[in-house]
């Protein structure tokens, strides 16, 4: 059995005070919901205060990103080392990261290896653009991204990690897949994929997210899906009262 999580992305919001009080709302709200995995991805510069809000719950800490190496002349980056003991959770390769910051297939594959090094869990991001989509290519592209991310990884380190399918024509567009579609990725897409190269056991106790206009309103509809085992929420991780009745939703559809 799969546990369901809720995953918020802060993306480049919230100041250091803003995101403590965030952070305060949701540990307030959803502290006890321990069914689900809540796990909340602050920027790096809000991660220590977000921590100290977070010391001594259930409530999981992620980054949004990491570079591979351990240290040394990169400037503006942040190593696995230095998010060791402070999060849990490390989002990599999301679409975002992929499209301005020239991430590629063979990047979030380095960066998965060194966060699983360091005891980092990563939260993998897949996702077929508009065009990739209209195009029909939705499946062999996700299935590929699938593939190149997790290469040269050995089952039990695909079956601690998270995959997220994030199609990016559904990101921060209020226009979410449907709860069918979402399903028949997550499932015949990113689990066969899984299946294909690691075994059907493998790809049954991999953990695979939607992500995509998630909120309140359409998350009991997704959680209702049997290959969808949570969510990456966006903008309505920003909102108290919003995620926490996703936390509240997902916890009923499991209970
Ligand atoms: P959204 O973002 O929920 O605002 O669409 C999701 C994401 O980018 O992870």
């Amino acid at each position: 059995m799969r546990k369901p999580m809720m995953a918020g992305n802060w993306k480049m919001n919230k100041t250091i005070d803003e995101a403590v009080e965030l952070a305060t709302a949701i540990r307030d709200q959803v502290a006890d919901e321990e069914s689900v995995d809540r796990v909340l991805c602050p920027t790096f510069v809000c991660l220590p205060a977000v921590r100290a809000v977070l010391d001594g719950g259930s409530i999981g800490l992620g980054a949004q990103n990491m570079h591979w190496a351990e240290s040394g002349a990169y400037t503006g980056e942040i190593s696995p080392a230095m998010l060791e003991g402070l999060v849990e959770y490390v989002i990599i390769g999301h679409s975002e990261r992929r499209q301005y910051f020239a991430e590629t297939d063979e990047t979030v594959n380095k960066k998965i290896k060194a966060a699983l090094a360091h005891g980092l869990i990563p939260i993998v991001c897949v996702g077929e653009s508009l065009e990739q989509n209209q195009a029909g290519e939705t499946q062999s592209f996700v299935s590929g991204q699938v593939k190149a991310a997790l290469a040269g990884l050995t089952g039990d380190q695909v079956q601690s990690l998270i995959i997220a399918y994030e199609p990016i024509w559904a990101i921060g567009t209020g226009l979410a897949a449907t709860a069918k579609q979402a399903q028949e990725i997550c499932g015949s897409v990113v689990r066969a994929a899984i299946a294909a190269d690691f075994g059907q056991d493998v790809a049954e106790n991999t953990r695979v997210l939607y992500g995509g206009s998630t909120k309140d309103k359409n998350i009991r509809e997704i959680m209702q899906q049997p290959d969808i085992d949570g969510a990456l929420i966006g903008g309505a991780a920003l909102q108290p009262d919003n995620y926490s009745a996703m936390v509240r939703i997902t916890a009923e559809v499991y209970g």
